[in-house]
Parts: C-alpha cells; structure tokens; sequence
C-alpha cells in the first residue's frame, strides 16, 4: 500500500512494503508521525526541513518526500545504514538473474545481513538477528 500526504510545501510518500518500523520518524518527531492517528502523518505539524531530514533517516525508503515545482530524482547513491541494509536512492532499476526488473524507483533498501525472507530487500530481520557492523 502507497500513501501520499501533502501540503504546499512537501509530499511525503510512505510504502508499507518497505516499512520496517524501525521507529525513526515517529521517534524522532512524534508530532509528525503517529501510528495511533489516522492519518498517520501530519504533513503540517513540523518544520519542512526537519520533516525531510527525519525522512532522510528511513532506513529502506519507506518514507520518501518531494517539493513541489522540484524533480524527485537524484543522482543514484547507494548508501550502507549502520547495522542495516544498503539503501539505494535515485532513479535505479534492479533486475534478476532472468534479467527481469524486480523494481524501479527513487528508493528501496537491499539486505545487507543476509538473513531477509523478501531477497534481496531488507525485511528488518537485521534488528531481529541482532546484525553488526563489523
Ligand atoms: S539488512 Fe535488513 S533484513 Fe538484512
């Protein structure tokens, strides 16, 4: 499931198929992201900088946001999380060994750990597993 909430300033997109509840956001800034309100974010209740740079922290994607009048796109990074996925974003396409596109986007996470049930994205079985940077 995908959701958009906006304002005139911000649209913050969320996949739950990427959410790991890591707790980032809501740990972070609480009066924006909610899980016992619905809807669950409050695109007005914070600072447009800071909501981006709580997103920032997601660690799989599942939190994303673009400016109005602005691209989405940015240059494809691929970004390893402390003892969590790689989290690659920009325009990307990640496609099987039949060649077959898995998924295109501006954001997803892969496994890093080795221990995912959905291969190659990060399930967040890396907090479970208890996966350590070395
Ligand atoms: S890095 Fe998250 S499940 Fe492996």
């Amino acid at each position: 499931m995908k959701r958009e909430y906006s304002n005139e300033n911000l649209v913050i997109f969320w996949d739950s198929n990427k959410c790991i509840r890591s707790g980032n956001c809501d740990r972070q800034l609480p009066q924006v992201f909610d899980i016992n309100k619905r809807p669950w974010v409050n695109v007005n209740a914070a600072d447009v900088e800071e909501i981006k740079r709580v997103i920032d922290t997601c660690p799989t994607g599942a939190l994303s946001y673009s400016v109005p009048g602005k691209s989405r796109l940015k240059k494809t990074t691929i970004k390893v999380q402390p003892d969590g996925p790689y989290k690659v974003e920009g325009k990307c396409e990640l496609s099987g060994l039949d060649g077959k596109i898995i998924d295109a986007g501006d954001v997803f996470a892969l496994c890093r750990c080795g221990q995912s049930s959905k291969m190659p994205f990060c399930d967040g079985s890396h907090y479970r597993s208890g996966f350590k940077d070395s």
